[in-house]
């Protein structure tokens, strides 16, 4: 539908409450009453887009359509991320679990990773990265990641594997040249993930707040980065995907939070865990 006449940009509460809902059940995102604002302006434009003259014509487009659904929690995921983000992670894999990892007799299997809430990609690749370098020194040893995230647009960039240079700064220069192809002609001055990277993470959609047992994907992981996505959620979805974190890791797998997110180790509902550092905990049976 056109937009026509004069349109209403205000929300309303019970606008405003329906959208939190909606969001908070379809993703376990909880969105405080203080994101009122930001809510109103991520939808905005997206409101014009659909042919909405109002918020409240928006909410009736959206439970209605799931197609618009999605648009609208794409909008309101946040995606913030970075290569080498919180690099102490990178160092403690390299440093503390792989060298066990590969001298436990028997582990000639490829070791698989999982980055849930990927975002655009830079965990997951620089996860592929890392282990790229390390298992180099081992032939015949191998990795898989699986990167997923409730976010359409994010995965599309994220498969896509294109970088600006302010995304890749992070970078070293020796990595940046290895890894990285620089663009040529209308891609001038970005930067595009080499295949060497890019075969070794499999994207995915995958919604973390979809009920334990409901949806799980039946691979066994090694480890499990889960960085700056539960201060979104609040407690009893935290522990629903925690539980099924349990249950997708190997014993004495790791799963890898952001630096102000903790597991409550001592609450029965999520498995037993021991703390290896700040934000890494590993799987005990
Ligand atoms: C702030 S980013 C974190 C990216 C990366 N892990 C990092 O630490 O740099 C949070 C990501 O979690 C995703 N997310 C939020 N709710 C989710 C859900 N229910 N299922 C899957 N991904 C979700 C968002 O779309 C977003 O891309």
């Amino acid at each position: 539908m056109a937009l026509t006449g004069i349109m209403d940009s205000h929300l309303s509460e019970s606008a405003f409450d329906t959208i939190r809902r909606m969001v908070y059940e379809e993703t376990g995102i909880k969105l405080s009453e203080q994101k009122k604002a930001m809510i109103q302006s991520r939808l905005m434009k997206r409101l014009k887009q659909a042919g909405c003259p109002s918020f409240e014509q928006y909410v009736k487009t959206v439970k209605l359509n799931p197609h618009e659904r999605a648009i609208m929690f794409n909008l309101l995921t946040t995606n913030v991320t970075k290569f080498f983000r919180e690099s102490h992670h990178f160092d403690f894999l390299r440093e503390g679990f792989l060298p066990v990892f590969l001298k436990h007799s028997g582990q000639t299997r490829p070791l698989k990773v999982w980055s849930a809430g990927c975002s655009t990609g830079q965990e997951p690749y620089t996860l592929a990265l890392v282990l790229n370098e390390f298992f180099a020194s081992y032939p015949g040893r191998d990795f898989q990641i699986t990167a997923s995230d409730i976010n359409t647009d994010v995965l599309q960039k994220a498969a896509g594997g294109i970088y600006q240079w302010e995304e890749v700064s992070d970078i070293p220069y020796e990595w940046l040249k290895k890894y990285f192809k620089l663009g040529t002609g209308p891609n001038s001055g970005l930067f595009k993930v080499k295949d060497t990277l890019r075969k070794k993470v499999n994207f995915k959609y995958f919604n973390l707040a979809v009920p334990v047992g409901n949806k799980r994907d039946e691979t066994i992981y090694d480890i499990i980065f889960c960085r700056n996505v539960f201060i979104y959620f609040d407690q009893d979805t935290k522990a629903n995907v925690i539980r099924m974190f349990y249950n997708s890791l190997t014993p004495g797998g790791y799963l890898f939070l952001g630096h102000s997110e903790s597991l409550n180790i001592n609450d029965t509902r999520i498995g037993k865990w021991s703390i290896q550092q700040h934000t890494v905990y590993r799987k005990e049976v």
